[in-house]
């Protein structure tokens, strides 16, 4: 059946088939060629997107923006004190405004119950831009990049390394067993994923027969023996600031430097990193600027699969 992702949320991942994952990182695979091309959008004319951010964000905010404007709609930036969500007015009442004025709405925060509130009482299409939990357009932006370098996703050995319970850490688990690759989260076992959450990838690789792996370990050599990917988050993530200190200590040995590339017998290993980076701990200046480094392609595939989502789901196709 062909994909069809109209008026679709994107709240976690765990609700799109691999084939819709598919058919967001092919169209965003057009969109970049159709940019490259020089060739001016209109997929979204006339269409307003909500950009609403409790946190910061330089890529996510900006992907949005740029794409929305690429295709001729409009972005509204709605900055933490620019609203009265989280003042004044509750998720609700906030969601069934917006939704009467806007055609689709980015949520970027801190709880992924407001996000999925948002979804539930707006009508009109709601994409997580990132909680404590969840970062799911990012994983189409780094599934994007591990195409482009390898022509493929299924099989691929994809290693996420440093704090193994983050939004970036679970989203990219949900990704990796729907698109059938082996991931192994490695970090120390005071910041491993959920119990609940592995077993629920492994439910969905057997479901979705994508030959997926889950593996969880805190060994980083034995990790990255063969992998394709290496893939690294900062150790303390927005709202965990107080953590920092802690979390250096706990997870020195979990660097992404030099050695540990080199740990994986693959020179075509590739390094990808969802920025921004504390260069120093949880990857050396070395790897960063290395041959193995995309962390920026992945930056800008952001801005490309951010696109696709609008345009799939709200988009004049
Ligand atoms: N990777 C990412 O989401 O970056 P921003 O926090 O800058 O949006
Ligand atoms: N885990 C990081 C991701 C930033 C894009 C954070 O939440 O701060």
């Amino acid at each position: 059946m062909a994909v069809n992702l109209r008026n679709r949320n994107l709240i976690s991942l765990k609700h799109h088939t691999p084939e819709e994952i598919m058919y967001l990182i092919n169209l965003a695979t057009d969109l970049k060629n159709k940019k490259r091309a020089g060739i001016k959008g209109n997929l979204l004319d006339r269409k307003n997107v909500a950009l609403i951010f409790e946190k910061p964000s330089t890529r996510t905010r900006c992907a949005f923006t740029v794409a929305a404007i690429d295709e001729g709609g409009h972005p509204e930036y709605l900055g933490k004190n620019d609203i009265q969500l989280g003042h004044k007015e509750d998720v609700a009442d906030t969601a069934r405004v917006l939704g009467r004025m806007f055609d689709g709405i980015e949520f970027r925060g801190f709880s992924q119950k407001v996000v999925e509130d948002l979804a539930k009482y707006a009508g009109v299409p709601v994409w997580n831009g990132l909680t404590d939990d969840y970062h799911p357009t990012q994983v189409l932006a780094d599934f994007m990049t591990v195409r482009e370098n390898f022509g493929h996703l299924k099989g691929i050995k994809f290693v996420f390394i440093g704090d193994g319970r983050n939004n970036v850490a679970n989203s990219l688990m949900i990704g990796a067993a729907k698109m059938g690759m082996h991931f192994v989260t490695c970090a120390p076992k005071e910041l491993f994923p959920s119990k609940e959450l592995v077993a629920e990838c492994k439910k969905i690789a057997e479901e979705c027969e994508s030959g997926a792996t889950i593996e969880i370990t805190d060994d980083p050599k034995a990790a990255v023996k063969g992998a394709d990917v290496i893939y690294t988050d900062v150790w303390a993530s927005m709202g965990e600031e107080a953590k920092a200190e802690e979390r250096k200590k706990l997870l020195k040995p979990y660097q992404v430097n030099m050695k540990l590339i080199k740990a994986t017998g693959n020179d075509n290993v590739i390094f990808l990193h969802c920025l921004p980076a504390v260069k120093g701990n949880e990857v050396t200046e070395e790897v960063f600027e290395s041959r193995y480094a995309r962390q920026f392609d992945e930056a800008e595939n952001r801005m490309h699969t951010i696109k696709a989502v609008m345009v799939a789901s709200i988009g004049n196709l």
